[in-house]
Parts: C-alpha cells; sequence; structure tokens
C-alpha cells in the first residue's frame, strides 16, 4: 500500500443547506461527506431557502453549525443590493464593541482581537443568473455593493454569458477581489485570462463536473446533469484542461438535491418523461465570436445542481494517474488556491491520506451525502482516501467517520 498525504483540502464553494432544506444535506451529513472526499475545511453559500444577507440570519447559521459540524466550515454572505448596512455588522471589532455575542466572538477569536480587520464571512456571494434559490441580483446594484463591501474579503460571483461581462466591466471601474464562480467555456476562462494579463485582482474557480462531463453526458445522465453553468461542449472541456494553469482554485460546488427532487418536478408537471428536448440558442463559449457546432440542448425542469464532495479527488487522483495532471497540481488547486484567495490557515497537522494504488468504483450507496447519488455512480476511480486527519485528530478512517458533531471549527476571515 502507498499511502501519500497531502495537505487537508478547502472547498470555498458548498451548499450544505442547513437550514430550512435538510431534507437534500445538513450540516453534519455534508461535513462527514467532506472528510470522506479529504476536505477539512469548507466554505458554505448563503442561497438558502431564505438568503442568508443579514448578520442575524448568519449567526443563526453559525449557532447551528457549530454544533453539527464535523470538519472546519465558513461562510459567505449573500446581497440582494437591500442590505449595504449590514456589512459593516460583519467586521468583529464592531461586533465587539458593539458588545453583542461579544463572549463567543472572543472564545474563537482571541488572538486576532486587537486588528480591526476580522471578519464573520469569508466572501460576498453575488447570483446574476437564475440558479437554485431563486436568489437573483441586477447588475444595477454592483457599483454600490463593490464601493461598500470591505476591499479585502473577495466577492464570488455567480455569472454567466453576458453577466459574466458585466462584471468584468464593474471590476475595471472598481478593481475589487472578485472570484468567478465555475468558470466552464474558452470564451469566460479566455477574458478571465486577459483580465489577469491587465492586472485585474480577479481569481477563477473550475468545478469537477466540468472538467470530467460534457454536454454528451446529459444524454444519459437526463436530469442528473442538470446544473448551473450547464455541461458544455468538449471544445470547452478540452480548453479548460489546456490551460489548467490559469485557474485558481478548484471548487466543487456540492449542490446536493434529492433523488425525488432531480426526478419529481417534471412528472408533478404531467410530462410523459422525466425530461424534455427543446431547441436552444447555443451558449456563448468562442472567443473567436464563432458559434460552438452544438445541437439542441436538453432542458430540465428541476432543481440545479450536483452532490460533489466525495468524488473530487478521486477524480483529480484518476486524473494524475492519466498524466493529465500532476499531484503538485492538485494541492495547487485543492488546497494552496483556496487558502490564498480566501486567506485561510489550515495547522500542518491537518491533512489527508490517499492511497495512490487503491482503485475502485464510484457507487450512490457507499456516499455519506445524505442526497445519496453522484453524476459520477458507476465511475472507476484510481486513489481512495483512507484517513483524514484534523489538527492531530484521526477524523476519518477506511470509510468510517470518526469524528462527532461540533468538533469542527467555524472559520472568519482575518486579512
Ligand atoms: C447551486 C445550488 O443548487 O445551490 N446549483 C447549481 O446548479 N450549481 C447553485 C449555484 O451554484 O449556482
Ligand atoms: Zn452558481
Ligand atoms: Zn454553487
Amino acid at each position: 500500500m502507498q499511502f501519500m498525504r497531502i495537505p487537508g483540502l478547502i472547498d470555498p464553494h458548498v451548499h450544505l443547506r442547513d437550514p430550512e432544506e435538510t431534507q437534500k444535506e445538513d450540516f453534519t451529513t455534508g461535513t462527514r461527506a467532506a472528510l470522506a472526499g479529504g476536505y477539512t475545511t469548507l466554505i458554505d453559500m448563503p442561497n438558502n431557502k431564505t438568503p442568508v444577507t443579514t448578520r442575524e440570519r448568519l449567526e443563526k447559521k453559525r449557532t447551528l453549525a457549530k454544533e453539527k459540524i464535523v470538519c472546519d466550515v465558513g461562510f459567505h454572505f449573500g446581497s440582494l443590493g437591500d442590505n449595504i448596512d449590514e456589512f459593516a455588522k460583519l467586521q468583529l471589532s464592531n461586533i465587539l464593541r458593539a458588545n453583542v455575542e461579544s463572549r463567543e466572538v472572543k472564545d474563537e477569536n482571541s488572538s486576532r482581537l486587537r486588528s480591526n480587520n476580522n471578519y464573520l464571512v469569508m466572501g460576498l456571494k453575488l447570483y446574476l443568473n437564475k440558479t437554485t434559490g431563486n436568489y437573483l441580483l441586477g447588475k444595477s446594484h454592483l457599483p454600490k455593493i463593490f464601493a461598500s463591501w470591505p476591499s479585502e474579503i473577495p466577492i464570488l460571483v455567480h455569472a454567466i454569458d453576458e453577466t459574466f461581462d458585466d462584471v468584468l466591466e464593474v471590476v475595471k471601474q472598481t478593481p475589487r477581489k472578485i472570484h468567478l464562480c465555475h468558470v466552464s467555456t474558452k470564451y469566460e476562462l479566455s477574458r478571465v485570462i486577459e483580465a489577469k494579463e491587465r492586472g485585474l485582482p480577479i481569481s477563477c474557480g473550475v468545478t469537477p463536473h466540468h472538467l470530467f462531463l460534457s454536454e454528451e453526458d446529459t444524454k444519459h445522465l437526463g436530469p442528473f446533469g442538470a446544473m448551473k453553468p450547464p455541461l458544455r461542449p468538449r471544445t470547452d472541456v478540452d480548453f479548460l484542461w489546456k490551460n489548467i494553469q490559469a485557474i485558481d482554485l478548484i471548487e466543487s460546488d456540492h449542490a446536493p438535491h434529492t433523488i425525488e427532487e432531480k426526478q419529481g418536478v417534471t412528472r408533478a408537471e404531467g410530462l410523459p418523461a422525466t425530461r424534455r428536448s427543446l431547441k436552444l440558442a447555443s451558449p456563448r463559449s468562442s472567443i473567436d465570436g464563432k458559434e460552438p457546432a452544438t445541437g439542441p440542448r436538453e432542458v430540465f425542469n428541476v432543481p440545479f445542481g450536483v452532490p460533489g464532495l466525495e468524488t473530487t479527488l478521486p477524480l483529480l487522483f484518476t486524473a494524475v494517474s492519466e498524466n493529465k495532471l500532476t499531484i503538485g497540481d492538485v494541492i495547487r488547486l485543492c488546497h494552496e488556491g483556496p487558502a490564498k484567495v480566501f486567506n485561510i490557515k489550515t495547522a500542518n497537522d491537518t491533512y489527508t491520506e490517499v492511497d495512490t494504488k487503491a482503485n475502485y468504483e464510484i457507487k450512490n450507496k457507499n456516499l455519506f451525502t445524505k442526497s445519496k447519488w453522484s453524476p459520477f455512480n458507476g465511475w472507476r476511480v484510481h486513489g481512495k482516501i483512507q484517513r483524514v486527519f484534523l489538527r492531530g485528530k484521526k477524523v476519518f478512517e477506511d470509510g468510517k467517520v470518526l469524528a462527532s458533531p461540533g468538533s469542527g471549527k467555524l472559520v472568519t476571515y482575518s486579512s
């Protein structure tokens, strides 16, 4: 057996669904899935059923998470353009000054109290296109938000097609640390490369499903292949692989929905099958302005998103075994990159051991996520997560999670 030790992985883009949608996932099942996937730090998104756009809602989430998590978890904040006043309430020194819940904050951050630049959240997430959560921000709000949000903390955007360009335009006017989530096309990544060359302070993430699946797979995945952004034509996928060095990090975009939810909505609408076919305009995905050669695309009236925490690292190690990536790339994309963008420091004794020789089949029934399915079900992968240590404590071994709820820590932003 050959165990390789890598730093505990950081996933800055997950949807743990707690509270309100715990039929899909909750803080315990989601963080158990994280450990099983080699991750020790997650950052949870704010598109809960009630968007997390106030400090009060954030505090509720933090309090709940504190009792339930088995790995470390930080949070992104949200905005619909109407909560600018809430931004200042996220700074820890302001909170202490106001003497609100100061005991809890003090306990967690005792070593940081002298600095002003500590915040309860890791980033601000803005949704500029429709996705899960009906949580949509018009671009007219961007300048005000950019000007008001604390400049050291990244702003993350869900921006696809034309809103992608809208965001880049605003960054040119008001340079801010911007993270472009789930970049999936040649067009988008080319624009990122150009913008970086111009010195704009942007980073980008790519999901494992946009690297390992393509539009072709929607045929057999049906509604289980419906996500935002959608799976892309092979030419886009190839471009992402070819330019992997321009990608700052891999984000799983772990977006669990129940099997019933993925199948059910179309049935409820009385459609004959679980999917229907529509002819759509091809997505803009070509830098030279030519439309890519795509056929009719299938559209499913189901919630968007796929689980990903337990399959990302094995898929990446499989790519290593096929010489498509190096171990160094995997560490850069899943640890160093997210650590740099979100200023996260993990302890030296927080690490994951991978059996690089083991190969196994991904099976829905073996997953820890409450949703119990994966678009990679049935895939044979190389590299098995053997053991995970969090601050020196063994928390996962041989397919078993050993950590108990509440043993993970809440992560805050410290500049
Ligand atoms: C995400 C979800 O389900 O919350 N869905 C998705 O298709 N990626 C939301 C998102 O990241 O856009
Ligand atoms: Zn998104
Ligand atoms: Zn997401």
